[in-house]
């Protein structure tokens, strides 16, 4: 579906595909146990870090290996938060360092032809086997629960032949990977600066305060959701369009066919101070206001829009919404100290982005609470924030003081 180049092959594939990712599949009590299962795995991995460090990253990643594989071939799907093996099935295609290589290959693919093989010697082409061996495993089954992408694409109507259903897996496997294990991990690792601190105060308040409600039916977490997608769209770059034939009049310019243009969501998410005032600033109230939410939901684009817009957001959105529920109503998430912001500034892969540093430690006392974050002893605490916030000071619950410094190199922690 990715790179179907023709709107009309386009848009027959989406259709057939489209049904298992409606909000009313994805919401069926068989696919969101496996969600909520996955994600009581993830929270026995934070317990068993109690009193050491948990890297959010991996573990992010392959909660969202986990759910994909769930959503595409359930039950052969993978189980990567408790087993080493599958863990490195996420590892080869999270932490991938083929970016050169593939950068040539877009930008000049008859270069990429011609001097392909002597490329690799010096920059590595993507190669994913272990990924590919489970899609191609898992795609040969038979019997797939009927939630699945599997079991629709297995329907005799569709007549699809395996390594067809193969491919179109890989790519969704793909496609639900990194973008909800980064956006996950870059929004948790914004709550839990001194920052943002309040936010993550008023999240656990209005899930504690809401045991047993649908995670997608509180208000707060939505708002908390949605400026995480706005501030750091897991696929924040230019999204490419062909202008169709006979050209078209864009903004009062004339573009001719077969130009290429795109959007980007990093930008669109910026451009209107009007719809979103202070566009840098992480601020999940402004979801809430009554005034303007048609512009903001207008200017949305963290998933795109339109017949290529992304097909898997109801699954990502639940994913992201049980995940978050599931920690924050047990546990404070505060950066371990050896973390600094710039590596979590956003790393530009070739359309996606995720942390520079590909690790997103959270401190050794990220604790299991009931109604005090972690950062509740009398400690000051200056961070790096590396953002264009002035120096202020903030008092926190009922003792620890926060130094924001605009621009210290590191994190440090002072007695
Ligand atoms: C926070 C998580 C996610 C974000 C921010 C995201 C974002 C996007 C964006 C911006 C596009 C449009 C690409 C383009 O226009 O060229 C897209 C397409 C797509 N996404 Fe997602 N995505 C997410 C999660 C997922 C998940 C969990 C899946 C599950 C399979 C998925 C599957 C796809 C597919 C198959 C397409 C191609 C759609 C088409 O060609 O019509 N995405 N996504």
């Amino acid at each position: 579906m990715f790179s179907t180049l023709n709107k009309t092959d386009h848009a027959k594939r989406k259709r057939v595909l489209a049904d298992r990712y409606a909000n009313t599949n994805v919401m069926r009590s068989a696919s969101v146990e496996g969600i909520k299962e996955r994600s009581n795995r993830f929270i026995d991995r934070c317990s068993q870090s109690v009193g050491g460090t948990l890297d959010l990253f991996v573990c992010l990643h392959s909660y969202a290996f986990d759910c994909i594989t769930h959503h595409l071939f359930h039950p052969y799907g993978s189980d990567s938060l408790r087993s080493t093996e599958d863990e490195e099935i996420m590892r080869q295609v999270t932490f991938d360092d083929s970016l050169q290589n593939r950068l040539i290959k877009y930008y000049n693919p008859t270069l990429h032809g011609l001097i392909g093989n002597v490329l690799s010697l010096f920059a590595k082409p993507r190669e994913t086997p272990l990924a590919d061996d489970l899609v191609l495993n898992a795609s040969s089954k038979t019997e797939p629960a009927p939630f699945t992408l599997l079991s629709r694409m297995q329907e005799k109507t569709y007549n699809m032949e395996q390594m067809d259903m193969a491919a179109e897996c890989l790519d969704h496997m793909a496609a639900g990977i990194d973008t909800t294990g980064d956006a996950l991990c870059f929004l948790m690792w914004e709550i839990s600066q001194p920052s943002s601190l309040h936010v993550q105060k008023r999240l656990q308040e209005e899930i504690r305060s809401n045991e047993g409600v649908s995670p997608d039916k509180l208000p707060y977490l939505d708002a908390v959701v949605l400026e995480g997608l706005r501030c750091f769209p897991a696929i924040p770059m230019s999204l490419p369009r062909y202008v169709p034939s006979g050209g078209r009049t864009i903004d009062g310019y004339f573009v001719p066919e077969a130009t290429i243009v795109s959007t980007q969501p990093y930008s669109i998410h910026r451009i209107d101070e009007k719809v979103f005032p202070e566009p840098d600033r992480f601020n999940p109230d402004r979801w809430l206001e009554e005034t303007g939410d048609a512009d903001r939901k207008r200017m949305f684009f963290a998933f795109a829009s339109g017949g290529r817009g992304c097909v898997g957001k109801h699954l990502a959105l639940a994913e992201m919404k049980t995940l978050l529920v599931d920690v924050y109503s047990r546990f404070s998430t505060v950066p371990d100290e050896s973390m600094s912001a710039d590596m979590m500034a956003m790393s530009d892969q070739i359309i996606s982005s995720q942390p520079l540093g590909q690790k997103c430690l959270m401190r050794r006392n990220w604790h299991e609470d009931v109604a005090q974050p972690a950062v509740s002893e009398a400690r000051v605490h200056v961070f790096d924030t590396a953002r264009p916030y002035k120096t202020s000071k903030v008092t926190l619950l009922t003792g620890p003081t926060y130094l924001l410094n605009h621009n210290p190199r590191k994190l440090e922690n002072r007695e």
